[in-house]
């Protein structure tokens, strides 16, 4: 395995790499969700490229960026058992150096749920996997359906600016009691970890009501916020949504195919999650 922190070594290694050549985008801190990204491109493809780079233009002023949990060396030993290839992690000024000015905007998608309670956020997601998909140039690039809106903007943004890379997106991995594996979750005490399971349980809640027959997407919605509130711990909840998979605008009835999806505060943290109605 290779560790590589200058884009120009990087991008030499990459073209030097027999095809296809996978890239995992990642910020390190990485769980068995990550790894499934990589078992997946591992058996993928001839090349397994990881990047871990904890991106300051996604975090918002007053945001979690300097308390991000960071261990490589961890990482490190968990991508050398997992069979990669090469390793791109590089330092905030070789991402964006002096000059750098140039942004990635993915339109009105960019500006609903996540993006409207973090301004901004998907512009620094879009910018930073446009500048790994140039440095890289992988055949497929392999995203966690746990950041959903995040798969629908990449998705977007390797389609409108034809690049010519496979997006592909695998099943969140989530805890025995249904969490979404998130790197923020060390962040959780032990009573905090337990209040967490509400919000798959809520989440679980609505599609029960629409598998049942529930297809008014209000009444889903409702059904996921009363769980929600009945967790004491969860002291805001920002959104929960019913809302098309490829827009994200939100629904009035509850098709195949929507995405359900709920962001909660929760101790230090923000929790997100979704399940695709189907
Ligand atoms: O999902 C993440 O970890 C990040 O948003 C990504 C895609 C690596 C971009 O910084």
């Amino acid at each position: 395995m290779r560790v590589v922190s200058s884009k120009d070594e990087m991008r030499r290694a990459c073209r030097e790499s027999s095809r296809p050549l996978s890239l995992v985008p990642t910020m390190g801190a990485l769980h068995d969700g990550h790894l499934s990204l990589v078992d997946r491109a591992r058996s993928d493809s001839s090349t397994v490229a990881v990047s871990i780079f904890v991106n300051p233009t996604q975090f918002g002023e007053g945001e979690d960026f300097t308390e991000y949990p960071r261990d490589l060396d961890a990482d490190l030993e968990l991508l050398q058992r997992h069979g990669t290839d090469l390793v791109f992690v590089p330092d905030v000024a070789e991402v964006y150096p002096p000059g750098f000015d140039t942004w990635v905007d993915v339109g009105p998608i960019a500006d609903r749920l996540e993006g409207a309670a973090r301004p901004g956020h998907f512009r620094g997601v879009a910018t930073v996997v446009a500048k790994l998909f140039g440095i890289v140039q992988p055949d497929r690039a392999y995203f966690g359906q746990k950041d959903g809106q995040q798969t629908v903007v990449v998705r977007k943004l390797a389609r409108d600016l034809d690049m010519g890379i496979e997006v592909v997106v695998l099943p969140t991995v989530r805890e025995s009691d249904g969490l979404a594996m998130s790197s923020r979750n060390v962040r959780l005490n032990p009573e905090q970890r337990n209040a967490a399971a509400a919000v798959y349980r809520a989440l679980a809640a609505g599609m029960n009501l629409w598998s049942s027959g529930e297809a008014d997407a209000s009444k889903v919605r409702d059904a996921v916020r009363q769980e929600l509130e009945a967790e004491p711990l969860l002291e805001v909840v920002d959104y929960v949504s019913v809302a098309s998979p490829d827009s994200l605008e939100e629904l009035d009835r509850a098709g195949r195919g929507a995405m359900l999806s709920t962001a909660v505060h929760l101790g230090p943290i923000r929790l997100i999650d979704n399940v695709i109605m189907e």
